[in-house]
């Protein structure tokens, strides 16, 4: 590792750097009086609540309670680590970056080679773009334009040609002065160790560039033209490749969506090059590998969804279940995870062309949440009405919980595990502890240090009635009651939910107090959590919706629509059919408690009544 960064540089460097003109460079900022004001880039907004302070040097949003100096708008803005943005604000100025015992002469030389590699690189991304504009590449040309790639996308994407040759590439290299050994050293050409000859690795291909997420080329895919084998060939590994972290497309996605907040993981280069010219400029793919916990945690650290998509045959469940494997322990509250299943015999390339990008964007719409994709492939093949298969049932469910972090995703699983099979949350949280002994000791071993004040009790307690300390975890709320807690919490978010209340299902504790949040919500008159608790105050209602104010939701801002978008989908389809008889007996009950019904609600009485009686 590098060294640290003295402290003096970095005063140094916000010193000299003006983050009206880092800010500036990024959002469109308007002088208002001393300040600049503009369109917050970290929330969705229509009229500017973000500032910007010259005298303070200081970002602040009002509206999303984003703020900071130049460094953390560019480690928020662009995704960078502290040590990045300060390397690019140090380069904007041209300073070197100095750093506390960076002698490690081994830092040095893998920083050295680093650079080398990636102007070599870039030569050679070059290079083959070029040749794709020369007479030679008309075969590439004419295959591309089969391939209904248009010139925009071939420019985004960078995509070029290496021609047929054995010397091509090599002579350009080598006419610029970079050594044959390094050549070999980034994959660019091949070493017969027998002849001791060196060639071009990549001949008549389409060059595919993979670069990295700040945009320099660490490697190449190249397709043939015809059905030659192999039919792709990727750079192998170098200093600066490596399959396993690598995706193809990410940067490209950055660019067109900073704010970019879902990832589709397809399986080719071709898939994530065809759903960006069809406007779906969120795939990335996976270099011939599976998808591995590396690339999902980079990703993660970018978004907070990533969709995965698969064949609709065996194999693709296959991977979809291994990859599955991969997601779980990452699934900390506030990240999700959704499987899309394409039809059989096709990619996505095929498929957006054929269905076009809204029928495509419908199908990533619709994709399975990580809950149901695994709940459904727990049920594949077994008949839940029969004790034992229901037994097997929960075993798997159970076994892939056990993997999954600590948090409401994990307890609202379990809650629905236990809808499901009837079996008492309580006897699942034993089992679990049982199947996740390592864990257990890691957090409430003798050893461990406490992170609450009490310490966590030696057993943990049945997740039904846990008595979760405050911060500490989101405990287990029933899902009408999360659903609640994040409208009490921000109460805007209700303008993403649907016209019609009947997704909440009034029968539930909190259903009917959900409702009427909702409805209050939406006349207008409560846009914060205190004026909304106000209107309670005293009731108890009040203190239910108090109580679930206080509880922290202890995810991320961005996440929360999506949350609560997911609830939503989730009541929808496991919406309980209630027969006529139940529906009129809810609404004559509620008539009886002194509540007036809507004109709706008493239309709908009367034709339920009149239903019945036909
Ligand atoms: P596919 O064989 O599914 O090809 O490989 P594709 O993406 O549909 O390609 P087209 O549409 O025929 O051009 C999927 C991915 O697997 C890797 C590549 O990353 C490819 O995009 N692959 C495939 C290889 O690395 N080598 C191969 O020989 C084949
Ligand atoms: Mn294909």
């Amino acid at each position: 590792m590098a060294g640290q960064i003295p402290q003096r540089f970095i005063d140094d460097l916000l010193a000299r750097v003006d983050v009206v003109e880092v800010v500036g460079e990024r959002v469109k900022l308007k002088k208002a009086g001393r300040n600049y004001s503009g369109l917050c880039p970290f929330h969705q907004e229509k009229t500017p609540s973000f500032t910007v302070s010259a005298d303070k040097q200081f970002y602040h949003c009002f509206g999303c309670g984003a703020h900071g100096n130049a460094l953390r708008f560019l480690m928020e803005y662009d995704k960078l680590r502290f040590p990045e943005a300060v390397e690019q604000l140090a380069g904007r100025l041209g300073l070197e970056v100095p750093r506390e015992g960076a002698d490690d002469p081994r830092a040095q030389a893998r920083e050295r080679k680093r650079k080398e590699g990636v102007n070599l690189l870039e030569l050679s991304a070059s290079f083959f773009r070029e040749r794709l504009k020369m007479p030679e590449a008309q075969g590439a040309r004419a295959y591309l334009e089969g391939r209904g790639l248009a010139p925009e996308v071939i420019e985004t994407f960078g995509i070029g040609y290496a021609p047929d040759g054995w010397e091509g590439l090599k002579r350009h290299l080598s006419e610029r002065g970079i050594a044959e050994a390094v050549q070999v050293e980034y994959g660019l050409l091949v070493h017969r160790e027998e002849s001791g000859r060196t060639y071009d690795r990549f001949r008549d291909r389409v060059m595919f560039p993979i670069r990295d997420i700040k945009g320099r080329t660490i490697g190449f895919g190249g397709r043939v033209l015809g059905d030659a084998k192999p039919k792709y060939l990727n750079s192998p590994e170098t200093p600066v490749f490596h399959k396993g972290r690598e995706l193809y497309g990410l940067y490209e996605a950055r660019q067109a969506d900073h704010r970019l907040e879902r990832v589709v993981i397809v399986e080719g280069y071709m898939d994530v090059v065809a759903l960006a010219q069809f406007g779906i400029r969120n795939a990335v793919a996976t270099l011939g590998t599976s998808t591995s916990e590396e690339h999902l945690s980079r990703l993660f650290r970018l978004v907070g969804e990533v969709v995965f998509c698969f064949d609709g045959d065996r194999a693709g469940r296959q991977a979809a279940a291994r990859a599955l494997e991969t997601v779980l322990p990452l699934m900390i509250d506030g990240r999700q995870a959704r499987f899309l299943f394409l039809p059989e015999g096709e990619d996505p390339d095929t498929l957006v062309r054929r269905e076009g990008p809204e029928a495509f964007q419908d199908r990533i719409t619709c994709a399975s949440p990580l809950s149901e994709f695994l709940f459904d492939q727990a049920a594949a093949g077994r008949d839940l009405a029969r004790i034992e298969d229901r037994e097997r049932y929960a075993s798997q469910v159970l076994a892939a919980l056990a993997k999954l972090p600590e948090g409401v995703l994990k307890s609202l699983m379990l809650t629905e595990l236990s809808r499901r099979t009837g079996v008492e949350p309580s006897s699942f949280a034993a089992l679990l502890a049982r199947a996740e002994p390592a864990a257990q000791e890691a957090t409430t071993g003798p050893g461990a240090s406490a992170p609450d004040a009490g310490g966590m009790p030696e057993t943990a307690p049945p997740l039904g009635e846990s008595a979760a300390p405050p911060g500490r975890t989101g405990g287990s709320l029933s899902l009408v009651a999360r659903a609640l807690q994040l409208l009490v919490h921000e109460p805007e978010l209700v303008a993403r939910l649907p016209e019609e209340d009947d997704w909440c299902p009034e029968e539930e504790p909190d259903g009917r107090l959900c409702r009427e949040v909702i409805r209050l919500l939406r006349a207008g008159r409560y846009r914060s959590p205190q004026v909304l608790l106000a209107h309670f105050h005293g009731s108890p209602e009040g203190e239910r919706l108090a109580a679930l104010a206080r509880r922290e939701l202890l995810i991320p801002r961005a996440a929360r629509g999506a949350e609560l978008d997911g609830l939503v989908g989730h009541f929808r389809r496991h919406r309980r059919r209630r027969s006529p008889q139940e529906e009129i007996e809810a609404l004559l009950a509620r008539e009886k408690a002194g509540e007036r019904l809507s004109r709706e609600e008493k239309q709908r009485l009367m034709a339920l009544i009149t239903e019945l009686h036909r």
